[in-house]
């Protein structure tokens, strides 16, 4: 009882010395630092959520012949909260931006994919004894039911990545965020830019390239709640191989990216 009433004590003190001492920063969207940039969020949104999103961008292939290239037909991931880990804000959070930046690398590498996939147990990344040689066609998931019923938090060692939410296109090919039941939070959307990820980026399981930087507004449907644009940065991963590559029909390539998530 005593040491607990000490311990107590003690973290109550080292919040009132350290509080006016280090003021929190506001996290700072990142920049690719290439020859253009999406533009800014809109003046007066704020920012209201930082997520990781670890799945699968989805395409499709008429033509194997060479140089034809796959056409974008939707995304499915799963969407963990990291708003606390951006250095600065919080006493859980990463000691650098650098760090902050790594969790998409780590995350894609480390992780298994958290979709049902179609071909079971053959391409989760995260098992370490499945080579990462195979096709888009071994990380394609479950047609009817993409999602498993439960989507576990995040657990790497010392840090812990809530479960916030689920990416996917509806059946209209909407990109749609739905953070509902964790955060009450719903973007309904449509992409106005997009912008290479920089030189360097992760390319990826399937070494394809990480999928470009975007920027993401609300549709106007009605539908969004809390939210009304949302950028897609530091991706990893998730571009389509050559069509002579993956061949005829759609191929999944696994992906994280952080996504940022601004309301008014
Ligand atoms: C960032 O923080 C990590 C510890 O999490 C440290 O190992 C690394 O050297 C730091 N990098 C920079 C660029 O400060
Ligand atoms: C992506 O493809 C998978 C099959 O690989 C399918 O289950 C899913 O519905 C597709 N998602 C979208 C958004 O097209
Ligand atoms: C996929 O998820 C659903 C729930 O969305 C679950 O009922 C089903 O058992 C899962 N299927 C597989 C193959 O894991």
């Amino acid at each position: 009882m005593l040491s607990k009433t000490i311990l107590l004590l003690a973290a109550v003190t080292s919040t009132v010395v350290a509080g006016p001492c280090r003021p929190r920063p506001t996290p700072t969207l990142p920049i690719t630092g290439g020859a253009s940039e999406v533009p800014a969020p809109d003046a007066g949104l704020v920012l209201k959520k930082i997520a990781l999103g670890h799945g699968i961008q989805n395409y499709t292939c008429t033509s194997t012949a060479t140089g034809a290239s796959a056409s974008a037909n939707g995304a499915l991931a799963a969407l963990y909260d990291i708003t606390s880990l951006y250095p600065g804000t919080s006493k859980t959070a990463l000691a650098n931006i650098t760090a902050f930046n790594g969790l998409s690398t780590t995350v894609l590498w480390s992780q298994d994919l958290p979709l049902n996939l179609s071909v079971t147990g053959a391409a989760n990344p995260g098992t370490p004894a499945v080579p990462n040689t195979l096709a888009e066609s071994s990380y394609g998931a479950d047609i009817a039911h993409p999602f498993p019923a439960a989507i576990a938090d995040l657990n790497l060692g010392s840090l812990n990545l809530p479960f916030v939410g689920v990416h996917y296109f509806d059946s209209a090919g909407t990109p749609t965020f739905d953070l509902t039941q964790k955060a009450g939070l719903l973007a309904s959307l449509k992409k106005t830019d997009n912008v290479k990820a920089p030189t360097g980026a992760d390319a990826g399981i399937l070494k394809t390239g990480a999928v470009d930087w975007l920027r993401l507004v609300d549709n106007g449907k009605g539908v969004s709640k809390g939210l009304s644009a949302v950028f897609r940065v530091v991706t990893a991963g998730g571009s389509a191989e050559p069509c002579s590559l993956s061949g005829a029909g759609s191929g999944s390539v696994p992906y994280t990216a952080q996504y940022w998530f601004y309301g008014a």
